[in-house]
């Protein structure tokens, strides 16, 4: 492009309208609670769809509820520069994961129209569906569809705990659009977020230039053993599910440890059947999140889960059942997209470092089908899926800054 504008976003109202849609699903703690296809998750949709159509986008939505709003360019022939995030948040959120992905691109629109500033290609917002896999199981539901990494009747078919899906859910909110899910071209795509992690603050700087994200294994484990009256039971006749899931967690947790410093484990939730104090546990269901930025290190991670769910269950003869619910491979984004970020930074004046992203994104299933880059700003002890997390009006808005100036890279010819 000839020269780059040298435009700044408006910082008031991009918090502002963070503050606006944080007061939908507000909790106690000062975080947000819009589970996915839930009516908070709707009211969310609502208002952002009132404010892309108030600032002259015409809003689109396809059969996954992924929402595309639109600000068209000089050449409608050409693809569009899109970005954006994710509006459903973890049953305990906090304001910002995903959220500022979203109102970032809005922000982008709304100084682009305050300066009448014209692009040569579209710009586009996305919402993608169902990102945090709290409610619905795998994340990243509906960015993995649009990249063809899921089939849209796979995802309507996913079920919360409740028995209700996400092709019901879509329909009861009024988001299951008719557009197919996927084949649309994008020119680039990147992605605004809080880092969700202590490095940037750590280190001082302001925006990390995300070069790719870590790979992820999910799984769902069954332990099986006999349910028998606590009082009665003698303890070495007992087959206790929770006591074998006790002993597995504290495996997992060294299966980590034992790829430090980059590899992590988490377990999550743990179900206890049938839950009655003076009955043994028969049954207990437990989920499993590994994490390793090396694809082969991740493999020999779960090669060692099934190696402690044999030696445990053995020990205390439990039957076990583990199913991979999420594989996503570790992610290398676009150089061009990266470099793009990198040269943003810069010319805006902000302090950046490389950074590989701990958690999962929309922008790494849509890595595969278009270039892509992510932008990252600090947040307060690195701390997210906490109501506490927090970040700042300087720092989100230079993420913006950069933002707008990636994509007007992209879009401006
Ligand atoms: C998304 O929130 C993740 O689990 O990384
Ligand atoms: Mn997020
Ligand atoms: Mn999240």
């Amino acid at each position: 492009m000839a020269t780059m504008p040298n435009i700044r976003v408006n910082q008031e109202r991009l918090w502002q309208s963070l503050m606006d849609m944080a007061k939908i699903g507000a909790t106690e703690k000062g975080g947000s609670c819009r589970l996915a296809l839930t009516d908070l998750d709707k009211q969310g949709r609502d208002l952002f769809v009132r404010w892309c159509k108030e600032a002259g986008c015409t809003v689109a939505v396809d059969r996954m509820g992924n929402i595309f709003a639109r600000r068209p360019g000089r050449n409608p022939d050409l693809a569009p520069v899109v970005t954006g995030s994710h509006l459903d948040t973890q049953p305990t959120g906090g304001k910002f994961d995903g959220v500022y992905g979203v109102l970032a691109g809005l922000e982008v629109v709304r100084t682009l129209n305050d300066h009448g500033y014209e692009t040569d290609a579209p710009i586009e917002v996305t919402v993608w569906t169902n990102e945090e896999g709290s409610r619905f199981a795998p994340s990243m539901t509906a960015s993995g569809v649009f990249a063809g990494a899921y089939t849209e009747e796979y995802a309507h078919a996913i079920a919360d705990d409740q028995g209700k899906t996400m092709g019901e859910e879509l329909k009861r909110i009024g988001y299951l659009g008719d557009r197919p899910c996927g084949g649309q071209k994008f020119r680039a795509f990147f992605e605004a977020h809080i880092e969700q992690g202590p490095i940037l603050e750590a280190e001082k700087r302001t925006i990390g230039v995300v070069i790719g994200a870590q790979g992820q294994r999910w799984f769902d484990v069954t332990i099986t053993g006999q349910e028998a009256h606590a009082g009665t039971t003698p303890m070495p006749r007992r087959h206790d599910a929770l006591l074998g899931a006790a002993r597995l967690v504290d495996r997992i947790n060294a299966i980590a440890l034992a790829h430090a410093p980059h590899g992590v484990s988490t377990v999550g939730v743990l179900r206890v059947s049938p839950a009655s104090r003076n009955t043994i546990p028969g049954k207990v269901h437990f989920t499993v999140d590994l994490r390793h930025p090396g694809d082969e290190a991740l493999a020999r991670m779960k090669d060692s889960l099934e190696a402690a769910l044999s030696a445990v269950c053995g020990e205390l003869g439990l039957a076990h059942e583990l199913k991979q619910v999420v594989h996503t491979k570790p992610v290398v984004f676009d150089g061009d997209c990266v470099d793009a970020v990198r040269k943003a930074a810069g010319e805006c004046g902000f302090g950046s470092m490389e950074i590989v992203s701990g958690a999962g994104h929309d922008a790494c299933h849509i890595n595969r089908v278009a270039p892509t880059g992510m932008i990252f700003v600090p947040c307060a002890d690195g701390i997210s899926h906490n109501e506490v997390e927090s970040a700042t009006p300087q720092d989100l808005a230079a993420g913006c800054d950069v933002l707008l100036r990636a994509m007007l890279e992209r879009a401006v010819l």
